[in-house]
């Protein structure tokens, strides 16, 4: 075990080598060929350590939410339509006026040196190389700097809770702003944590060698953090008094765009608007904050319906593991969509080219998905592509 406790020998065939670094195997020997997104996570699941897969796989309470997300997918087919000359498709957009080649992103996700030595780095390098954006999350364990250098001109964003500490939550977006960030993210939806069961039972805490970087140094964690869990340091910086008006005092602080993530009900879709935001991300935080919540497919349209006529771009996290989802997002009215648990098990199958070849193998199913309904732009991605799954017909 290497210190935090990932097997340093590895146990794939063939290469059985016994090398202090060979975690995450570099071998490609070793390694399954992965043709879909869940072959990352398996991969990942027997290659992480289960605290640290846990954490990321897992949600609050029963864990309902985490897999009605996916589970709702299912519930939503696809209606083929033939012989329309699908021969010149055009799968880009934009997300908040930047070309993007095709209507997906990289969402934020907290410290990704557990999944991999390059942790955000290694995230944004792909992010960048495969001409898409990707949101730094601030738990981030490498530097906002770093992580904008290896974007290069890649598209960036940054995520932020409002902490219970105004100034350093001041001082981060400063710090995104001057780094060449083009957008904020704000989750509303977490004025306390979600109680992740998984992370309780195994007491996770973020290993010692690894620090939240985006920090000023008197709030690390390890700084009067010692005893603390990672869901109780987090506890202990954000806020529960955080409101509307937090989201004005970030449009008043910073010149960039400001996105509020974790919409889910039409009433926040139109006080967003209100506050005058750039966007809105409908998303259930993973099922990570209230169990029971619907899935965040499941009230897309809803939340689309009520911003119809105002400029926000509605963005979509949640469940998306293929890009037939991405279509059925953006045929609910979605921009585009945001990937996050499958981007950390690609990081840790093999850092940047692993999540350069997900977001290949997503936008390839995109394309495919996009030629089979007959849509040669994303413009031609409507409700007229989906059928829903009545489960209670009336007799
Ligand atoms: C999480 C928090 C930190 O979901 O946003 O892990």
């Amino acid at each position: 075990m290497d210190a935090i406790g990932n097997p340093t020998i590895c146990r794939k065939k063939p290469c059985e080598a016994e090398d202090e670094e060979c975690w995450p195997c570099q071998d490609l020997q070793c390694k399954p060929n992965v043709v879909c997104l869940p072959d990352f996570e398996e991969y990942a699941k027997k290659n992480m350590t289960k605290e640290i897969f846990d954490y990321y796989a897992g949600g609050s309470g029963t864990e309902q939410s985490v897999r009605d997300n996916q589970e709702a997918f299912k519930r939503i087919r696809l209606q083929s339509y033939i012989l329309r000359d699908v021969s010149s498709r055009d799968i880009s957009t934009t997300i908040l006026g930047q070309k993007v080649p095709f209507p997906f992103a990289i969402a934020p996700t907290a410290m990704q040196k557990m999944a991999h030595p390059e942790g955000e780095v290694a995230m944004a390098r792909a992010a960048s190389a495969m001409g898409t954006g990707m949101v730094l999350s601030a738990w981030t364990t490498c530097t906002i700097e770093e992580v904008a250098a290896a974007s290069g001109d890649g598209l960036r964003w940054f995520h932020v809770h409002i902490f219970r500490d105004r100034s350093i939550t001041r001082k981060i977006i400063e710090r995104a702003e001057r780094a060449g960030y083009k957008a904020i993210f704000v989750s509303g939806d977490t004025p306390v944590l979600g109680r992740r069961l998984r992370a309780l039972r195994s007491e996770f805490a973020l290993p010692s060698k690894f620090r939240l970087q985006s920090f000023p140094k008197q709030l690390e964690i390890e700084d009067g953090a010692d005893n603390d869990t990672f869901p109780q340091y987090v506890d202990t910086q954000i806020d529960d008094a955080v409101s509307w008006d937090d989201i004005e005092w970030v449009r008043s602080i910073s010149s960039l765009p400001i996105v509020v993530k974790g919409i889910l009900t039409a009433a926040d879709a139109r006080e967003a608007v209100s506050r005058g935001v750039a966007g809105i991300c409908v998303s259930n935080h993973g099922g990570r904050q209230l169990d029971g919540v619907p899935a965040s497919i499941d009230v897309l349209e809803e939340v689309v319906d009520a911003v119809r006529g105002s400029s926000i771009e509605v963005f979509f996290d949640g469940g998306i593991r293929s890009g037939n989802d991405v279509l059925k997002a953006l045929a609910l009215g979605a921009r585009a969509a945001f990937i996050g648990r499958p981007a950390l098990w690609a990081l840790n199958y093999d850092g940047t080219a692993g999540v350069c070849k997900m977001l290949d193998i997503l936008k390839k199913e995109f394309s495919v998905a996009m030629a089979l309904t007959g849509s040669l732009s994303v413009a031609d991605v409507t409700k007229d592509l989906l059928r829903r799954q009545i489960i209670y017909a009336k007799l």
